[in-house]
């Protein structure tokens, strides 16, 4: 547990415009949360019975998957109306009571924004794609064969499916899409498209959310060369920033592209608040305690470098796209456990996906497509269907839910969950992990990630093993440890040694 004064010193520093760096965040995928009505569904008022679980973690915000009506061809990523809440998690008296309760409970709240695309059961596509002439005819991204050359990845496949382009027999043209044919893409080159997705930002931001964690907001316009933050893209996110700054204390993240997402912050005032550091959070796709190396995250690290100033990384270990964090560790919970460390020790804002700080374990089945295996409902207690509802749920809880559970971590010290506890609350308050400098320290043994955190109060050495082995380093400068205040390992001069699996934080000031 936090103490007083680290709770005090949250408080203040949750407060203000630079609120969204000194928080935590959760990513929640409400149809898998909690279910209040017993149709097996996980929905809004469900969630909001659970805000003071979330608290007591260590939350500070929450980032919902979208949650607008929607034919749930991609989870609830191709929205059919911008405006509404899907029935199946309640209805806007349903989202605005969340919402109060969050900000009673001093959490805030970002919407997901999906903004390249709409369902294909939009009421503007079933106009566009009726004729080439009716009112929303350009609103979508249209070609008399499947491919267009001012669309450089148009001609090779979306992200999912065999091509980009399908066929509207009403309208005898293409339609292009980067993800499934159900998500046709809106054109961007169109004014009245930039004025209307401007306005669904202001209708949420006026309602009273925080901010956005924005879908593929690099894709918006493409080129004959390039189809990621071409500069019509870049103007268009000053203008959704600028929508921003117009209400007091919003934020907003990018899900950037598989690179560094330096460009997602422009001058570091003008884009993004935060962006999605994936080559380090994803470590290349793979964790690379496999590998038994640090060197992606080092790079991953290092690449900060060249942000702007005023930017800030957003760090995460797992998200309803991937393989669970437990899956990426291979099983091995001490793995997750140091890679949720170098994230929330690592110079950012880190957000956790919801489960993961269970250790919760892959699904096997699949209503929407494969990624369902990190889309299971949360498992609250032991006894049947977990106290996520009382009805049956609608997919499959993961495997080893008797035991992957709140109920049963709670009573266990040695949980995931009592150390992700204990992690955020080691953290709480002290602002040098959010925003203190870091700096890398080159050891000559790459199974040896370190690295020093320092603001004006604090200064840290970090040391983290990428290996199941005793390892031991020497560093290529000076160690100023200080007293051992987490985990275990020894310094003498620029020796580090470390027990199989280890950690340890040090500090000096
Ligand atoms: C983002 C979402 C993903 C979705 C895709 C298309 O990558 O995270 O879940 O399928 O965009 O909207
Ligand atoms: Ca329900």
């Amino acid at each position: 547990m936090p103490t007083p004064e680290q709770q005090a010193k949250a408080a203040q520093l949750l407060t203000g415009p630079d609120w969204y760096r000194h928080a935590v965040f959760y990513e929640v995928y409400v149809r898998s949360f909690a279910d209040s009505n017993g149709d097996g569904i996980g929905d809004l008022d469900g969630l909001t019975g659970k805000l003071d679980y979330l608290k007591g973690l260590g939350i500070d915000g929450i980032w919902l998957m979208p949650i607008m009506p929607t034919p749930f061809k991609d989870s609830g990523y191709d929205i059919a109306d911008y405006r509404a809440i899907n029935p199946d998690y309640g209805d806007m008296a349903a989202f605005d009571r969340f919402l109060a309760a969050a900000h009673d409970r001093k959490m805030r709240v970002l919407v997901d924004l999906v903004l390249n695309h709409t369902a294909s059961t939009h009421a503007w596509f079933q106009d566009s794609k009726s004729s080439k002439t009716s009112a929303k005819a350009d609103w979508y991204v249209w070609s008399d064969t499947p491919s267009r050359p001012d669309i450089g990845c148009g001609t090779y496949g979306p992200t999912f499916g065999d091509s980009a382009w399908t066929l509207e027999p009403a309208r005898g043209q293409y339609y292009f899409h980067r993800f499934y044919p159900d998500q046709p893409d809106l054109n961007y080159r169109n004014p009245e498209v930039v004025a209307e997705t401007l306005d669904i930002a202001k209708f949420w931001l006026t309602k009273g959310v925080d901010g956005f964690r924005c879908d593929v907001i690099g894709l918006l316009f493409e080129t004959a060369t390039s189809c990621e933050l071409v500069p019509e893209t870049v103007d268009y996110i000053k203008k959704l920033r600028a929508v921003l700054d117009s209400f007091p204390d919003r934020a907003m993240v990018a899900e950037s592209g598989l690179g560094t997402p330096v460009a997602y912050f422009g001058s570091g005032k003008d884009m993004f608040h935060m962006a999605f550091d994936f080559p380090y959070g994803y470590f290349g796709w793979n964790f690379a305690f496999a590998a038994k190396t640090r060197d992606q995250v080092f790079k991953a690290i290092a690449d900060t470098d060249a942000y702007p100033a005023g930017a800030q990384d957003a760090t995460l270990i797992g998200s309803h796209d991937v393989a669970r964090a437990y899956s990426r560790a291979l099983g091995d919970l001490s793995r997750q456990r140091r890679a949720a460390e170098i994230s929330m020790f690592m110079k950012g804002t880190p957000f956790v996906y919801y489960g993961e700080e269970l250790g919760l374990h892959p699904g096997a089945q699949f209503v929407v497509d494969n990624r369902d295996f990190a889309r299971t409902p949360m498992p609250w207690t032991t006894p049947q269907n977990h106290g996520f509802t009382t009805g049956k749920p609608w997919i499959d809880f993961g495997e080893a839910a008797d035991q992957t559970n709140v109920e049963a971590e709670d009573k266990d010290p040695d949980s995931m969950l009592a150390f992700y506890r204990s992690l955020l609350a080691f953290r709480r308050g002290h602002a040098v992990w959010d925003t203190g400098d870091l700096k890398l320290i080159d050891v000559d043994n790459s199974g040896i990630l370190a690295f020093t955190r320092t603001s004006a109060e604090e200064s840290y050495l970090v040391v983290e093993s990428f290996s199941d082995e005793p390892q031991d380093g020497t560093a290529k400068s000076d160690l100023r440890a200080g007293d051992l205040v987490r985990g275990n390992a020894t310094i003498a001069g620029r020796r580090i040694t470390l027990p199989a699996a280890g950690s340890a934080v040090f500090r000096s000031k």
